[in-house]
């Protein structure tokens, strides 16, 4: 699959519904939203007021990226704001397997995210309850960094591990990602790439989003 997820990170917050809208006429698959605590990453980014009012104007699947320690506690809240998928980091669990229980009783898929140092096969036990996993591709919180290459060796560890324990998770990369990279990284079967920075700096965010579904 080769899907495009625009994280609002990069957007102009002043104009935050301008680019809601444009992501709604645009190829955009899912709208990928950033949130960050200040804890979990040395960062905080934005969290439920936000989302809740994204998703009042999206017409487009929002994609929760949740950069925060015990995410069990904002699970509710998040689904309730509107999220389609949320994503907690492996890092912050202690009880991974609950955490991805409680994101499937509100009835929306569940996925898991890899900091850069977090070796693919510690998800072989949890694979298989996914809809998605998600690695990072730069340290976690901030946009515009440098992609890190050793995520393409990552992907396809990752691909095997999938296939191997027959789940429908799929793959997303978050971080640095351009045309360059992004092409790779959907040769290596990488799903569903998020670009930032990439997109909200070009000139034309919408036939940046194109040119990502084109690869
Ligand atoms: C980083 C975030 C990313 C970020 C990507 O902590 O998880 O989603 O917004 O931004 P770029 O594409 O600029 O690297
Ligand atoms: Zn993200």
């Amino acid at each position: 699959m080769k899907l495009v997820a625009p994280s609002i990170l990069a957007a102009d917050f002043n104009h935050l519904g301008n680019a809601i809208e444009m992501l709604n006429n645009s190829e955009a698959d899912l709208i990928h939203c950033d949130i960050m605590d200040g804890v979990f990453v040395p960062n905080i980014s934005f969290g439920l007021p936000i989302v809740q009012h994204v998703f009042q104007i999206a017409r487009k699947p929002l994609d929760v990226h949740l950069m925060i320690i015990d995410p069990d506690r904002y699970i509710d809240d998040y689904c309730k704001a509107g999220a389609t998928i949320i994503t907690v980091h492996y890092e912050a669990c202690t009880h991974l397997h609950r955490t991805i229980q409680l994101i499937k009783e509100h009835g929306i898929q569940a996925s898991v995210c890899l900091n850069p140092h977090t070796p693919v096969a510690l998800l072989s036990d949890i694979v298989q309850y996914l809809d998605m996993v998600l690695l990072m591709s730069v340290n976690p919180g901030f946009g515009g960094q440098k992609f890190i290459d050793n995520t393409y060796r990552k992907v396809g560890q990752l691909k095997n591990l999938i296939i191997q324990n027959h789940s429908k998770a799929l793959i997303e990369v978050d971080g640095g990602v351009n045309l360059q990279v992004g092409e790779k990284l959907y040769q290596e079967g990488t799903d569903i790439l998020v670009a930032g920075s990439f997109v909200f700096s070009s000139e034309n965010p919408m036939e940046t989003i194109a040119a990502l579904k084109r690869l």
